[in-house]
């Protein structure tokens, strides 16, 4: 019925969809575009909007001890000496001589791990096909002289490459490179230059002081904004421990390489809450935020099966646990949130390097500490990709036509309702306008008169638009409107005086 074709094919779909019905354009695209910088048009901008409206009532307006926070972007440079992120932040990268192209070394050895994957996956399904009934996959992958090589090498391989990364024994990994004749995908050559550690932040200099001291970064995470605000807020809101303190802002990467559209961006924005908790509860307080955030996801009804999630067993130099949920993107399962136990780590530095001391008197057991937290974090961008691939479908209709719709939550969508006269005549465009005059202070609407009916309930369609209300002669006898719902078509008569009541269960946050 729907999504015909690879997941590739549907993802270069998605793309072309954000771009021509104005989503997503290319960042400076009359430039020739600027990579992995990317711009909302006039539907993405709305659909972001409340992707951030519904995560900032669910964890600032429903929880009463948690607060917002709007910190700036520059922080003072020891910010990032104290996190760790001057000296830490970093991937490895590796050039290709001739091409003069720059590659995260590790990817490229994940990527050849994948191809040697994929060689498996081809000698298991040609065998299968050849011996179909009578197939025993476990004892082909077990005595099969070429899977087993395959295997081995996988599995030596990624050893190798652990421990490398492990010990940030940058040669291994370019001998690994070597070794394997990984070669650069532009040139063809294997001609590399040694792999290096490349920070992430992106530098720049604020005022004009010519003492050379006045190097900043544009903050990789948002988080540390509201580590050095802790005592601020904990003080001026007279806070007791548990409390939050959340934040939605724009962060800022160096990312070696930039790849699969909006998923990973140089400029992009996150969604993080800080949870400071009483030490020693952190791991309680850990698996509840977990559970809240899943129950957060689930609540869109996108499906359970879109998401999975990782326990880490390595983990970050700040934290004792962590999880990552992952979503099912087209390009397969990848993290779209992290929720980290973070220790007193963070606090605990920017104690050390500012010299003021960040704890926290604690009334009952009558003694001060630095709090552990527990954190939040998720991608903006990243979870407009997961909702717009999610809703994206391609239905064959009973008619036999197509019609490309995307199935975005209702309350989330960019327009609530499209109004739509059926002729420029007769009256119908003043109705339709009194009855957006109506609604519009609570919903999103859209008046559209150009085009037949079809065409314009087709384009509602591809921008996710939930109810289109059709104006047509008989609203003028006896004050009734169809309302047409966009996942499944159906339209009903309803009198203009109850069209909210009909459109508002599957419009408002809950
Ligand atoms: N404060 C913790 C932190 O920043 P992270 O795992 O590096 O942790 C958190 O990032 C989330 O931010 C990720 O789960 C992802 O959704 C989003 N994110 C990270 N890097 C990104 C990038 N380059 N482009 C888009 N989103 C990104």
């Amino acid at each position: 019925m729907s999504n015909k074709g690879s997941s590739e094919d549907i993802f270069k779909k998605i793309i072309a969809h954000a771009k021509e019905y104005g989503f997503i354009f290319q960042s400076s695209e009359i430039y020739d575009g600027l990579s992995a910088a990317y711009d909302y048009g006039q539907f993405g901008v709305e659909l972001k909007n409340n992707i951030k409206e519904y995560w900032w009532r669910s964890m600032v307006q429903y929880n009463e001890e948690i607060v917002g926070l709007d910190s700036a972007i520059f922080m003072h440079p020891r910010t990032w000496k104290a996190s760790g992120h001057l000296e830490a932040f970093n991937d490895p990268m590796i050039d290709n001589k001739d091409s003069k192209k720059r590659y995260r070394a590790d990817d490229l050895i994940e990527d050849y791990l994948e191809k040697l994957q994929g060689k498996v996956r081809k000698e298991v399904d040609k065998a299968a096909r050849r011996f179909k009934g009578s197939f025993d996959e476990q004892h082909f992958m077990e005595t099969n002289p070429r899977v087993i090589r395959n295997q081995e090498k996988i599995s030596s391989i990624t050893q190798r490459l652990k421990q490398a990364l492990e010990n940030e024994q940058l040669d291994e990994v370019r001998n690994i490179i070597v070794e394997e004749n990984i070669c650069c995908p532009v040139s063809g050559s294997c001609n590399w230059t040694d792999a290096r550690q490349f920070n992430l932040m992106f530098s720049t200099e604020f005022g004009a002081t010519a003492d050379g001291d006045n190097k900043v970064y544009l903050r990789p995470e948002t988080a540390q904004g509201i580590f050095v605000n802790y005592l601020n807020v904990q003080k001026s809101g007279r806070m007791k421990l548990p409390f939050g303190i959340a934040q939605i802002g724009k962060a800022f990467r160096n990312e070696i390489v930039a790849r699969q559209f909006i998923f990973r961006m140089r400029e992009f924005e996150q969604m993080e809450m800080q949870y400071f908790v009483q030490p020693g509860t952190e791991l309680e307080w850990l698996e509840y935020w977990k559970n809240q955030r899943i129950k957060w996801h689930q609540a869109l009804g996108i499906g359970q099966e879109h998401y999975r999630i990782h326990e880490h067993d390595k983990l970050a130099h700040y934290a004792n646990a962590a999880y990552d949920i992952e979503f099912k993107f087209p390009f397969g399962f990848k993290e779209l949130e992290g929720i980290h136990s973070r220790t007193d780590f963070d606090l605990s530095a920017h104690q050390q390097h500012s010299g003021k001391k960040l704890q926290y008197y604690d009334p009952d057991k009558k003694e001060s500490y630095v709090p552990y937290v527990v954190e939040t974090s998720i991608g903006l961008d990243r979870m407009f990709l997961a909702i717009l691939t999610a809703s994206f479908k391609e239905e064959k209709l009973e008619d036999g036509s197509q019609r490309t719709v995307l199935k975005i939550p209702p309350m989330l969508a960019p327009y609530k309702l499209a109004v739509l006269p059926l002729t420029k005549k007769d009256g119908l465009p003043q109705k339709a306008k009194d009855i957006i005059n109506n609604l519009k202070y609570r919903y999103m609407c859209h008046y559209e008169e150009k085009d037949s009916i079809g065409k314009r309930y087709r384009r509602h369609d591809a921008i996710g638009t939930p109810y289109c209300i059709t104006i047509d002669h008989q609203t003028l006898d006896d004050h009734t409107v169809t309302i047409r719902e966009r996942d499944t078509m159906e339209q009903v008569r309803v009198k203009t005086d109850e069209i909210e009541e009909v459109i508002k269960k599957r419009l408002t946050f809950h």
